[in-house]
């Protein structure tokens, strides 16, 4: 066993060697700016163009249709600003939910400042978003709407294409195209991508959320997708991303992303009895335990739960202790005291809310690790529960 239990897998991957192996060459001798016209730029750009190749397969679009961006939140920023902008003089509304990452969220508010207007769509209890709320949310105004393939703090998995359905087809009825854009940065290599499938114009992906290098992302835009650049400069990336690209980072995305799909359906299987091993230890085994999310529509890794009586923080600390690496919330807002956003969104009380806990279970987690969390977890959870003679859950 290792040193540490690393059961923190949402909010990024170690890099898989075989990625790692891929991306060396192009930092010392293959380091060519791939604008450039002789040999050793060209080998960059064929390289670049070969990622490029790679990930439209995966999606199921063009490789014209692939932009390598700086990360999921500057995939998001672009996709979001981006389509807005460009469809300015076509109305001011946008639609998201309540429970999209911050990198979305920020992304629409920051349009207020532009005359723009969102509507954040409700969920339930599990954290779905309903297509039908979303159909009646457009309005002759509404230029594009948002919705997330995957939640990244309890692992919900969203009806993208029925959404997309639903608010295409209202949209077409009041006369008018909208842009859909999906975040999957939480669904690379885990779920189905086909942005034909999902029926997406717009798609954002991080690569360091299935073994690839962090600081790199990938945005899909269909062709025909009105796009207003977010970031000028040089001509890169057919004038949507400027900026001297990141070769080394952009040839680690794509055969990331490759490993991930070839190896998906072992990986998920692996990930999910682990996950259902924790749930099935935690939940009717410890007093005031819950599952957050729904049970079967989540992320194969992903298992959330409130504990009556403690403080998320308290617990991630104690189970530090303990070597194990977990999340409580979200990753990003971590060693802040405010419940989660998308428990709040879900109807979990703020008094419950702060006492979550977010697992996430990875290729090379097993199930001896699994059970010493299960030993271990309990035991903190009662000492906590005494000392801050909380022992009674929460109603
Ligand atoms: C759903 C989702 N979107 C966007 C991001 C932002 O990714 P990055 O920090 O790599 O830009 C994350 C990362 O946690 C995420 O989970």
């Amino acid at each position: 066993m290792k040193d540490y239990i690393y059961l923190d897998h949402a909010a990024t991957t170690p890099v898989d060697p075989r990625v790692v192996e891929a991306m060396l060459p192009y930092f010392t001798e293959r380091f060519g700016n791939p604008s450039g016209v002789y040999t050793l730029s060209q080998s960059s750009h064929g390289a670049m163009e070969e990622a490029r190749e790679t990930v439209a397969d995966v999606l199921g679009c063009s490789p014209g249709e692939v932009i390598f961006t700086g990360g999921a939140s500057e995939a998001d920023n672009a996709a979001i600003k981006g389509g807005a902008f460009a469809m300015r003089r076509e109305g001011n509304h946008l639609i998201t939910s309540a429970i999209e990452h911050h990198a979305v969220l920020h992304s629409c508010q920051a349009l207020d400042d532009y005359g723009f207007e969102t509507t954040y769509l409700d969920v339930d209890a599990a954290g779905l978003i309903s297509p039908e709320d979303a159909a009646e949310a457009v309005t002759d105004r509404t230029v594009l709407v948002t919705i997330m393939l995957a939640n990244n703090e309890v692992g919900t998995i969203e009806p993208v294409a029925d959404i997309s359905r639903a608010v295409k087809e209202r949209a077409w009825a009041l006369g008018r195209d909208i842009i859909v854009h999906t975040d999957a940065a939480q669904a690379g290599g885990v779920l189905d991508l086909n942005v034909d499938r999902l029926e997406v114009d717009m798609l954002t992906l991080a690569a360091h959320k299935f073994y690839g290098p962090k600081g790199v992302g990938i945005l899909y835009i269909r062709d025909g997708t009105p796009f207003t650049p977010q970031q000028h400069g040089g001509s890169q990336e057919k004038n949507r991303r400027a900026g001297t690209e990141n070769i080394p980072l952009i040839v680690g995305a794509a055969e990331a992303l490759r490993l991930a799909v070839e190896e998906q359906g072992t990986n998920n299987e692996h990930c999910t009895s682990l996950r259902d091993r924790l749930i099935d230890g935690l939940v009717g085994r410890v007093e005031g335990a819950y599952l957050n999310g729904h049970r079967t529509l989540r992320l194969p890794n992903n298992a959330n739960f409130c504990f009556d009586g403690v403080a998320g923080e308290s617990v991630l600390l104690g189970l530090d202790m303990e070597g194990i690496a977990a999340s409580s919330g979200s990753a990003c807002t971590s060693g802040s005291m405010d419940p989660s956003h998308v428990l709040t969104a879900m109807g979990v009380s703020a008094e419950r809310a702060v006492g979550s806990l977010r697992l996430t279970v990875g290729k090379s987690n097993d199930g001896e690790e699994i059970d010493k969390v299960l030993e271990v977890l309990p035991r903190i959870i009662q000492r906590l529960r005494e000392v801050s003679g909380a022992a009674q859950p929460v109603g």
